[in-house]
């Protein structure tokens, strides 16, 4: 893998056509990691879809798609030990997390827009969390028919994805301008600049798809919001303040303007709160074929 550093940070320079701008370091480990306990607190565990059973059952196999932290994998491994869970992703930002690793867990890199490789109908559950900023427009449903195809009968497919913006971003002028930079940006790269909307499109459009269910949650990052809310807060903090290489540039202000904007944003948002919506949306297979 070619690395490079920028900011201090260590980026994965071997990504392709991928547009994904997020570094592979330690530093991500903690921001995905933040990112991860926030989510789940808000939806009281790590999926939605009904498969419980067939996790406590065992023999279940699982996929994570854009695995980023390996968080997700590691904690799901240790929950359900006679089930089989398998983490991919373009980075091995999975190995930047030394948490030890469960031996019905592994990683594997690759990147999703080369298929998945895998043998039709392999797993019982797919699962993939906040990778739009990894996807673009036309990559969608190429990619959705491709977790279809690796998915068992009776599989079921969950998305996670999270709002880009905060809910009263237009009361603080600092808060609009830094997030609209990033919507900006998702933009330019051909992603979706409002997520939330496809994701149950893209499940909808699948013929083989049934049951589909779409629910979402807010994610309250304000200080009455506890823990869960401090890990909201910083991890969005830290992955605006990462971007700074892309956004300040883009905006045209100096880093030191650029790093006053985050810090007003998120002072804002310590007084008078913020949060941002995220949705789940899951469907269960219901034939082999395409
Ligand atoms: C925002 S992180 C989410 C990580 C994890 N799912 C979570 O919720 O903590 C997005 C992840 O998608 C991965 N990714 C982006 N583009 C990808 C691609 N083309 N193939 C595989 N993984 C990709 C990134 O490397 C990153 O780890």
């Amino acid at each position: 893998m070619t690395k490079s550093v920028n900011d201090e940070r260590i980026f994965n320079e071997d990504i392709g056509d991928s547009s994904y701008p997020m570094p592979i370091d330690t530093e991500e480990v903690y921001r995905l990691k933040l990112m991860h306990y926030a989510i789940k607190s808000a939806w009281k565990g790590n999926f939605s879809a009904p498969i419980k059973e067939a996790l406590e059952r065992g023999n279940a196999k699982i996929l994570d798609i854009g695995c980023g932290s390996g968080v997700w994998i590691r904690e799901m491994a240790a929950l359900y030990p006679s089930s089989t869970f398998i983490g991919i992703d373009i980075s091995p930002t999975f190995q930047s997390d030394s948490s030890p690793t469960p031996s019905n867990a592994s990683f594997q890199l690759c990147d999703i827009h080369n298929g998945l490789p895998f043998n039709d109908n392999t797993f019982d559950y797919v699962h993939q969390s906040s990778l739009n900023g990894g996807i673009s427009k036309t990559q969608w449903e190429p990619h959705i028919d491709q977790i279809v195809r690796i998915l068992k009968s009776g599989g079921y497919i969950e998305l996670q994805e999270g709002d880009v913006g905060v809910n009263n971003e237009n009361e603080n002028k600092d808060m609009h301008l830094i997030w609209e930079a990033l919507r900006g940006f998702l933009v330019d790269i051909n992603s979706f600049k409002v997520i939330i909307p496809q994701v149950k499109n893209f499940l909808e459009s699948r013929k083989q798809l049934t049951n589909i269910e779409f629910n979402s949650q807010f994610i309250d990052m304000a200080v009455s919001a506890g823990k869960p809310g401090e890990c909201a807060r910083i991890s969005y903090k830290i992955a605006l303040s990462t971007l700074r290489f892309l956004l300040a540039p883009r905006m045209n202000i100096s880093n030191e303007e650029y790093d006053a904007l985050v810090k007003s944003s998120f002072d804002f948002i310590e007084k008078y709160g913020g949060g941002y919506t995220c949705v789940r949306c899951f469907a269960r297979k219901i034939s082999s074929k395409l």
